[in-house]
């Protein structure tokens, strides 16, 4: 029986975090939840701290790491994922109150959070480095609820993407438990699908067909403007996209080593998500 340690999980409103939140929970373990804003940030389950601070101002965080054995990290602070330019200084805080382990979710490339994370040789680090996440297909709810179709570029591209829960699991497992001091985890799901895997797979659990409409790269581009991505988060996707890396297409035993279950599996979070893809009924009255 692990024994009941205490918390904090910083990007805990965010997809992952949340995760991260309600793994530790489920494991027993006492959860502070760090957000920029107290007073927005609703739909935490009972029993979880939520405090307030903001990543890009560390001396904010004092109180909030006052207590805790572990922490969870996100890597940005702010629009368009900005890597933070704080850790050094969160690092000094967090050894200063005591922390001995620390999870940091890896950004998609190097910043300098992580890097003075896994510079310290005094915690326990463990860098999550999971593949795309299954969340992601949330973005095709609206076309998907309105016209009944997904259009996407790269339709053939593969990807090996990840149940966040899965990556929560992983980082409530890293927090908590010996033996993950020092390692970098590629966390992916159990399988490699294609686009249209996806969007067969979606349509099966929400009970209607979906047409997958393929855009050339050009009208991808159109598409993303118009959404208000910036260019900088284009040229990120269509690199993802259009040339997947090895990594991010290959299935890994993580999920399974560290926390001795299997990776959840896609069709399992379309079932778990299918409202999302359905018609809302009309308002009456
Ligand atoms: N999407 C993918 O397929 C994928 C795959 C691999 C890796 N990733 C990486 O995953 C990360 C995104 O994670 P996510 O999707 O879970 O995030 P998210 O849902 O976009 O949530 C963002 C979180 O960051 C917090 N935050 C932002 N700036 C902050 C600041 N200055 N101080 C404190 N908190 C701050 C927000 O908290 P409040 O607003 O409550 O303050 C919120 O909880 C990125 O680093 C991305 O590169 C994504």
């Amino acid at each position: 029986m692990t024994q009941t340690q205490k918390i904090l999980v910083t990007g805990a409103t965010g997809t992952v975090g949340r995760q991260v939140v309600s793994e530790l929970l489920a494991r027993g373990h006492a959860v502070r939840a760090l957000t920029r804003d107290a007073a927005r940030a609703g739909g935490f389950p009972a029993g979880v701290e939520v405090v307030q601070g903001d990543l890009t101002e560390p001396e904010s965080l004092t109180a909030a790491l006052e207590g805790i054995t572990g922490l969870h990290l996100i890597t940005f602070g702010g629009p368009y994922f900005a890597p933070l330019e704080t850790g050094p200084r969160i690092l000094e805080l967090a050894r200063a109150a005591g922390v001995q382990r620390i999870t940091v979710l890896h950004g998609g490339g190097p910043t300098p959070l992580e890097d003075a994370v896994r510079a310290d040789e005094r915690v326990d680090w463990t860098v999550l480095m999971p593949v795309e996440f299954m969340a992601n297909a949330l973005e095709w709810a609206d076309s998907v609820v309105h016209s009944d179709e997904v259009r996407e570029p790269f339709v053939t591209r593969l990807s090996a993407m990840v149940h966040e829960g899965d990556i929560g699991a992983v980082a409530a497992v890293a927090l908590t438990e010996e033996g993950h001091g020092r390692r970098t985890y590629v966390i992916t799901g159990p399988e490699v699908l294609t686009v249209g895997d996806k969007v067969s797979t979606i349509a099966a659990a929400r009970g209607r067909d979906i047409t997958l409409v393929e855009l050339t790269k050009e009208e991808a581009v159109a598409q993303w403007r118009a959404s208000g991505h910036s260019e900088e988060v284009i040229g990120f996707l269509l690199e993802a996209y259009g040339n997947t890396p090895e990594v991010g297409r290959t299935v890994t035993g993580t999920v399974e080593k560290v926390t001795g279950r299997p990776a959840r599996s896609f069709a399992q979070w379309a079932a778990e998500h299918a409202d999302a893809f359905r018609a809302r009924p009309a308002a009456t009255g």
